[in-house]
């Protein structure tokens, strides 16, 4: 099979999304709208001049423009407009399944309520699910540069939602903010029945990974590219059958890899790891879930098995029934 043969299978694959934070689904061309609607002052003065600003040597480089970028989401219809923008393009890549990290703290802190943010995004969700079958879970994100304590507070403000959202996660800058600090948060919300993800070993060191997984006792590992500093670490992620939400594209543009073709996928799959391709913060990153199969599957040698296996992957990861793991896969055999 040749690389255009395989981007095309890649493309046709039926695939879940288990990393994207649906603030970064923002474009530019939103963004601006969004900013003239509300009025909120930009430093930008064009889409071109916001897209010019998208380069970032590293993770806080990037963190820094994705919270100014948040602080024209301000009303219910703001968070379903940009929730459902990103849907339709999910799932003109064949993308079946998302599950969808949001960063309350990001708006709370703004002074937008938690309500207010919540609702457009199951507005959205439910929409996406009535309109075209697609199927969705939320995870809500505590922001790791913040304390502790100011976790606790958003996990209060969620109780009344509770029933709908599915997960918590960790994100925001990794380095110096260890899983450890967040231990407590996480049993409460393992005690209240919600599924547990984090981000680490995106630039923090595989100590990071091992407290995420001892400490908070995660189902799923957002990144994790790290961990293949460590054999030990990298035998127990495969024989705990632990997921990676792997972000090709994004590891590039904050500089977690210097060249695509450098990129640890392909290890990570020969190591038995159950590696996932998803798109991170699509619209600072430069693409979407098949703009992100088609960068690996040119940079690196993968074959049809590993991209089937990609594609198997994200559903053996979701937080779908094993029912409808079952029926998903059967869809992926088909193409
Ligand atoms: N918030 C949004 N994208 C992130 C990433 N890749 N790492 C940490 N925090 C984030
Ligand atoms: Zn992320």
């Amino acid at each position: 099979m040749t690389k255009q043969d395989l981007v095309a299978y890649a493309a046709a694959l039926p695939k879940a999304e288990l990393h994207l934070h649906i603030e970064g689904s923002l474009e530019p061309e939103m963004l601006f709208k969004l900013a003239q609607r509300n009025k909120v002052d930009i430093p930008f003065k064009s889409v071109e001049e916001i897209r010019a600003a998208y380069e970032f040597s590293n993770l806080q480089d990037f963190l820094d423009i994705y919270y100014q970028g948040m602080s024209v989401l301000l009303s219910e219809e703001d968070f379903f407009d940009l929730t459902m923008a990103y849907l339709n393009r999910a799932r003109a890549d064949n993308v079946r399944h998302v599950e969808i990290f949001f960063d309350p703290q990001g708006h709370t802190e703004r002074g937008v309520p938690f309500d207010t943010a919540i609702s457009g995004i199951l507005t959205a969700l439910s929409m996406a699910k009535a309109q075209f079958g697609m199927t969705a879970k939320l995870i809500m994100c505590f922001l790791r540069h913040l304390p502790e304590e100011d976790a606790f507070a958003t996990l209060k403000q969620a109780e009344n939602w509770l029933d709908r959202i599915d997960g918590v996660g960790l994100d925001s800058s990794e380095v110096g903010h260890p899983p450890s600090k967040f231990a407590r948060v996480f049993k409460a919300a393992s005690e209240r029945g919600l599924k547990l993800v984090a981000h680490a070993g995106e630039e923090g060191p595989p100590d990071y990974v091992h407290e995420a997984l001892d400490l908070l006792e995660i189902d799923r590992l957002d990144h994790g590219n790290r961990s293949l500093e460590d054999d030990a670490l990298v035998a127990r992620l495969a024989a705990e059958e632990m997921t990676l939400t792997v972000c090709p594209l994004s590891n590039l543009k904050l500089c977690v890899v210097d060249d695509m073709r450098e990129h640890p996928l392909k290890r990570m799959l020969d190591l038995n790891l159950r590696a996932t391709v998803n798109s991170d913060d699509p619209s600072y990153f430069g693409g979407y879930m098949n703009d992100n199969f088609k960068a690996v599957i040119e940079a690196l040698p993968l074959t049809r098995e590993d991209v089937k296996t990609l594609a198997r992957n994200s559903f053996l990861g979701s937080f779908l029934s094993e029912g409808e793991k079952r029926a998903q896969l059967a869809a992926i055999d088909l193409v």
